[in-house]
């Protein structure tokens, strides 16, 4: 490891875009495929991990959403979060934002109950065991129907008081925020806070929905913004957060190559960036790897970094006492660094 990748690991700071299935190691599917009886077409974790070769987000959707079949049960469900959270703790993460996508599963006769109460007792373990506090983003998936939307809504009802936000995932492109406007309204109206992704395939079109339709809090990726300057504009003045997510973008081929990563880009022009892992099983690193790479590739220094952590507190749903209580901390440990 080089001062600057250990500097990375020890720095505090918050993961605000990641799918919890997405966390899905191949160990694990082979673990809860047994435990659960479930016949998984790969011979071995060596053999998941060759299949994860993708071209563009369509490819790694089908993938994702198959891998996530072997979720059946409360405790896979609590194993799963358990395993994400034990991960994240050796990366210096404090707090973590995670989107389920509860689709996923109750199309598959999971019932909701089952697949957030496994989840809150995994957040619960993670406080206690390593200080990690947590959120639940609920995400609809977008090449569904606004309908289903409405219906997974009202199935959280009764867990709303541990719902922060609603987001919007899945196949991007075909599928603009316009199509679920009533919805995030609706959210929005129970107090829900409100993501999406735009802008990761989508043109700069679908972020400006975001902004206009959706009244989004955060962006989750918004590279495609870049090709708007008025749009760029408007961002970095209302100071908009984006849930950037490198490795996420080289393996779904948004960008070509980790050297032309926008993310420095994107703090030069006053775009309150952040720097998160998506769907780190399938991707090929957590948060701590996602800095360390793109530091390398991009060259990034100390500064570039520290403000990247910083946007991630301040880019949270945290109310702002403990937003300043974590800033205090980064600043002490940025100061013992030297
Ligand atoms: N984009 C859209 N949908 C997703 C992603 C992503 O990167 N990961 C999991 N669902
Ligand atoms: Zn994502």
């Amino acid at each position: 490891m080089t001062d600057l990748d250990s500097f990375i690991t020890g720095l505090p700071k918050a993961e605000l875009h990641l799918h919890i299935e997405g966390s899905l190691e191949p160990e694990l599917m082979f673990e809860l495929a047994k435990r659960n009886g479930i016949d998984i077409p790969y011979a071995s974790v060596e053999d998941v991990r060759a299949a994860y070769a993708f071209s563009n987000l369509q490819d790694f959707l089908d993938i994702y959403y198959a891998g996530a079949n072997v979720l059946r049960t409360r405790q896979d469900f609590h194993d799963l979060a358990a395993a994400y959270f034990d991960r994240i703790a050796a990366d210096g993460v404090v707090h973590a934002e995670i989107m389920f996508d509860p689709q996923t599963h109750t199309d598959r006769g999971i019932p909701f109950a089952d697949v957030i109460e496994g989840l809150l007792s995994g957040m619960a373990e993670a406080e206690a065991k390593h200080g990690i506090t947590s959120k639940l983003i609920l995400s609809f998936l977008r090449h569904l129907s606004e309908e289903a939307a409405f219906d997974t809504l009202a199935m959280a009802e009764p867990w709303l008081d541990q719902i922060e936000a609603v987001g919007l995932d899945s196949s991007e492109v075909g599928h603009p925020p316009v199509k679920f406007a009533q919805v995030f309204e609706a959210a929005h109206a129970k107090g829900l806070k409100i993501t999406a992704h735009a802008g990761e395939e989508g043109p700069p079109e679908y972020v400006y929905q975001a902004l206009d339709l959706l009244h989004v809090d955060r962006i989750d990726h918004g590279n495609r913004s870049l090709e708007d300057p008025d749009l760029v504009a408007r961002l970095a003045a209302m100071g908009m957060t984006l849930t950037v997510c490198p490795l996420s973008n080289l393996k779904l081929c948004v960008v070509d190559d980790l050297a032309d990563h926008p993310v420095d880009r994107m703090l030069a022009l006053g775009l309150k960036a952040t720097v998160n892992s998506d769907d780190p099983a399938y991707f090929g690193g957590y948060i701590g790897d996602n800095f360390r790479a793109v530091a390398k590739a991009r060259g990034l220094d100390r500064e570039a970094i520290v403000t990247l952590a910083r946007n991630s507190f301040t880019g949270s749903f945290l109310p702002p006492k403990a937003i300043a209580e974590h800033l205090e901390k980064l600043d002490a440990y940025v100061e013992a660094q030297g």
